[in-house]
């Protein structure tokens, strides 16, 4: 019988969103990608030094990860256009907001902070979790679209030549295997990425 890993050293990236909430209860929806132990039960978050996410964590030591299969919402929450703005839902525990729609969540605080690279690297501890409902499923678009989603937040980074290249080779799996979340999260990207590389 194939089982989870209980290895507790045996971690990987995995990647979801994260929302935060400023002092005054605002809250930010970023994708991020954490290690975790197979069990979600510690997060070593790594934001990039202008990211809001780890100016919220600074301020509250708290927020939640999201384990979701909407890669539309992933996608427009990359690059900061979120449209509709998702419903959320308040935890009283640790007064933070948590996506109404998502698979799987983790509210955790954090334990220690790390500033001293070009990331961040936060070391969080779960403190609360539900389960809302079941992941989809493995869908080759979905991946795409979550690679996409990544070159989209690398604009200036990477070579504009090796964004373009590279999301030519996602529009495959893109057109083999997508349903119409899928295939709007990628042209959304794709535009996206067209009109910054047009003017930088
Ligand atoms: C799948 C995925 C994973 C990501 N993981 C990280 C990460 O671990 N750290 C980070 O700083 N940015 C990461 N990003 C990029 C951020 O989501 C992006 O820069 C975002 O604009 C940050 O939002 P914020 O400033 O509201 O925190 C990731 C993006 C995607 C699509």
């Amino acid at each position: 019988m194939v089982s989870v890993s209980t290895d507790a050293t045996d971690t990987l990236v995995l990647e979801g969103i994260v929302v935060t909430c400023n002092p005054a209860g605002d809250a930010n929806i970023a994708p991020m990608g954490p290690i975790v132990d197979r069990h979600v039960t510690r997060l070593t978050l790594r934001p990039y030094s202008t990211s809001q996410t780890l100016a919220n964590l600074r301020d509250t030591g708290r927020g939640v990860f999201h384990i979701v299969d909407n890669v539309e919402l992933l996608a427009q929450a990359a690059v900061g256009q979120l449209d509709p703005k998702p419903r959320l839902t308040l935890l009283d525990a640790s007064h933070c907001q948590r996506l109404s729609d998502c698979c799987r969540w983790f509210a955790f605080s954090v334990d220690s902070l790390d500033e001293s690279g070009p990331r961040a690297i936060l070391s969080c501890s779960v403190i609360e979790r539900g389960e809302i409902r079941p992941f989809l499923g493995f869908n080759r678009a979905k991946h795409a679209v979550v690679e996409a989603a990544i070159l989209a937040t690398r604009i200036g980074i990477l070579a504009p030549e090796e964004i373009v290249a590279e999301l030519v080779r996602l529009a495959i799996p893109v057109e083999k295997t997508a349903g119409a979340e899928e295939r709007r999260a990628f042209d959304f990207l794709r535009q996206y990425i067209d009109r910054q590389l047009a003017v930088s």
